[in-house]
This record gives C-alpha cells, structure tokens and sequence, in this order.
C-alpha cells in the first residue's frame, strides 16, 4: 500500500501514543510462564504484539480481552504445553529470541518457531550457542537462521558475557536461568531492562549491579514459580519518537505526547535530542535507576533550530530503534550529524544502514553509509519525493515523518508496514493536523 504524507502546517495537540512494544511482548510471555493469572493493562493491539498472543495461546495459555484489559492464565515455569505445529512469531524478533529461553527448559518437548521473510534473515545463532552451553538442543538453518528448533532439557547456570549489546539476548538467557542454581549475564553497556524489572516484580531472585553507562552484571536463580497481579503499560517511548520527530522539524509545531513510557534504559533517543537544542520537556528517570517499576512521563515537543551531534559506542543500545530518526533530524540539523559504532543496524526488520541511506539519499538528503552507521551533512531540510518501507515499520513511519517536513512531500510504498508497532499513526497525525 502506498500512502502520502504531504507537507503539513504545524502539528499540534495531545495524545497517547500506542503502548510498549518491548513490554508488551514480556508482559505476554511473563504472565504465561506465570501461575496464577495476570491482567494487563494497556497492551498494545499490533500485528507483533498479536503474534505474542497467538503463541502463548499455542503453548497452553489461555488469553482473554475483557473491559480494556488481557488476562492471561498462564502455563506455569515448566509446563507449557507442546504446541500443534511450527509457532509463526511473523515479524517480531522479540519473540522469536525471548520465546526460547522459557522453551529451553520444557523437558521432553520440541518447539520450531518461524516467521516472515524478514524473521528469516535475522540471526538467532546469538541465542543458540548460550543456550546450548546451558544444555539445550537446537537446531537452525545453515546453524544461524530461522526455522528455528529447540528440544527443552534440563539447564545449568553460565556466566556470559554478551559479544554485542542485545537486550534480546539477555532477556532469553534471563528466562533460561529461572530454572538454574544461578545464571549471571554481563552487559559490557546496559541495553533496556524491561525483563529484569518484571521478573522482579514477578517474584523471581533477580540483582543487578552496575552503575552509569559502564558494565552491568544481571544475575537470576531459580524462582518456584512467577506471580504478579497486573500489569500496566505505558506508552511506547519507539513510537513516540515519530511524532516528537516531526514536532521538532515541522515549524510551529508543540504536543504533548502522555504517558510516555521514560525508562532510562529506553531513553537515550531524548538526550540526543537534548544535545541537538530540541526543547523536549519531561520528567525522564535518572541513568542508573532499578526498580520493578517502567517509570511514565508525559513529553511537550516544541519546534526549535537544532544542531547537529555524534552518537557511538556506550549510547547506540540505548537509542537502538530511533537512529534511524537522528539521521532524518540531521537532515534539518545545523552541522554534521554522525552515527557510529552501530553495525546492529544491519540485522533489524531491514538492513537498517543500507534502507535508511537509500531511503534518505532519495527524498535529497546528504548523507553516506559508514560501516557501522551513517553521516549526514544538514542541509536544512528535505526536498522529498519516494521511499521504500522495505516491510519495516520503522522505515515506513520514518518516511511519513519526512514527508511532513518535505517541501515536495514523500510517497511511502508499504506503508502497511507501520501496522507493526503502530496501527494508528495516520489518524494520529491527521488529529494532530486538525
Ligand atoms: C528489543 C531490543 C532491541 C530492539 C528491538 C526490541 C527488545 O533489539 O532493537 O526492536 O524488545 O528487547 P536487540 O536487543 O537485539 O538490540
């Protein structure tokens, strides 16, 4: 499906912006690891989330949607149920890399996950070789992609240190280690940490040591059983991004975006955004903070000049999903802006890199592809024309935040892609419009 999305006036209102992709998926697979039953509240309604249902559902858990709320009746830590045949995760990585931690353990049983054609470019060899040094048998094509098999055995604890900042990774071998006398991942950099919180406030024996943007040691033991009453959650910092993006480059413009999920783990896109001169204001958690709590904020996005910035090395994980956005703003940037040290591009929903580049390049900008991330040279905006989502949703709302910053305005091919994560963003941007 193509859309337009024409040069606007200025954007300008309130809203809430769909909730936590992250969470959701770990409120999802939490609850149905749990044993007794847990409501949700706020669980975003998307085609990745919705897979996470499906699949819960085919392991045994039971999901009902009752008065704006899940409830989810889980399986218990040990006894999900074989499911009917290959589990399709479609598009969500997420659950494609935490699902197997839990699975890992199911003794006896065998489980093959797969998904789109974007699933099966994407490596699960990072999962893979952990959990089989904690005693899981897998299997995977040409041993790194999907379809993706794993026979549940009993699991021993390891220490590990992870080669690249991946929270999905951590996150799996965090949901291994429930069943093991101990299992300590390190993160040379903190990536978010939505899955320790909840199993926190799930119960589990969880600590976690750390301090700053340096190395953080996560360490869980084995938990009898999860349980948690509800959970809430709140809005999806990733997706908020979008329309705070084009508040900032769409002249005139100020929002007021509720209810913004600000887990500093999650944040670091806001202090870019801070360094670039963009007025942002909001009540952001401190780097560092653990809690069983996602802390929420409401943001208000002025319109502003900005200048152009570096990000690398310790503040790509925490910005991961939003670099493509730092390049769209170093478009309109006064100066260079630069991203580095962030090769993990490459392995997301596209070549993140290479899509962004072309994608970028095409509708004017001045920008090149490094190794490991992209340069932009400002040029004070962009003149537009077409771009391909490449079926990655986050491409898709990029070229739409372009195109309403344009001076040609930007045609998006797949914009159906957006559905992933954010369903509404057209109506969103239209009521912001209106
Ligand atoms: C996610 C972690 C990130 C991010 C992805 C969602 C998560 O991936 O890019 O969109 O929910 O844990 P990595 O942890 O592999 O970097």
């Amino acid at each position: 499906m193509n859309a337009r999305f024409e040069p606007s006036g200025r954007l300008r209102g309130t809203l809430r912006v769909p909730a936590d992709k992250s969470v959701s998926h770990r409120a999802a697979i939490i609850a149905a690891m749990a044993a007794e039953p847990v409501r949700i509240g706020n669980y975003l309604d998307a085609a990745d989330t919705r897979s996470t249902l499906r699949a819960v559902q085919e392991l045994g858990a039971l999901v009902d949607a009752r008065e704006g709320e899940l409830v989810i009746r889980g399986c218990g830590l040990r006894n999900a149920r074989s499911a009917a045949g290959t589990i399709d995760v479609g598009n969500a990585g997420t659950l494609m890399r935490l699902l197997p931690g839990w699975l890992a353990f199911q003794a006896g049983l065998r489980f093959t996950l797969d998904g789109d054609a974007s699933i099966r470019r994407r490596p699960v060899d990072r999962i893979a070789q952990p959990l089989s040094e904690m005693g899981a048998r897998l299997e995977a094509r040409e041993g790194r992609y999907p379809p993706f098999t794993i026979h549940g055995a009993p699991l021993r604890g390891i220490e590990y240190r992870l080669p690249v900042a991946s929270a999905q990774v951590k996150s799996c071998l965090l949901l291994a280690g429930l069943v093991t006398e101990a299992t300590t991942v390190v993160e040379p950099v903190p990536a978010r940490d939505h899955t320790e919180r909840l199993l926190l406030r799930a119960g589990a024996p969880v600590a976690r040591t750390g301090s700053g943007l340096g190395e953080y040691r996560t360490t869980v033991c084995a938990a009898d059983e999860l349980e948690l009453e509800r959970i809430d959650i709140p809005g999806d910092l990733s997706s908020a991004a979008f329309l705070i993006t084009a508040g900032v480059i769409v002249r005139g413009s100020r929002l007021v975006l509720e209810d913004v999920g600000v887990n500093w783990t999650r944040a670091g896109f806001l202090r870019v955004l801070e360094r670039m001169g963009a007025i942002v204001l909001g009540d952001v958690e401190p780097e560092g903070s653990f809690s069983a709590l996602e802390p929420a904020t409401d943001l208000d996005v002025q319109s502003a000049p900005i200048e152009g910035t570096t990000v690398d090395g310790d503040e790509v994980p925490l910005t991961i999903d939003e670099l493509p956005l730092v390049a769209l703003l170093g478009c309109f940037a006064d100066g260079d802006t630069v991203v580095r040290g962030a090769a993990e591009l490459r392995v997301k929903e596209s070549d993140r890199i290479a899509t962004v580049v072309s994608g970028l390049r095409g509708l004017g900008a001045d920008i090149e592809a490094l190794p490991d991330g992209f340069a932009v040279h400002g040029t004070a905006g962009l003149r537009g024309g077409s771009i391909d989502a490449h079926g990655d949703h986050r491409l898709a709302l990029l070229g739409a935040v372009a195109g309403l910053a344009s001076a040609e305005g930007v045609e998006v091919a797949g914009m159906e892609a957006a559905a992933v994560s954010y369903p509404g963003f057209t109506a969103d941007v239209a009521a912001l419009l209106s």
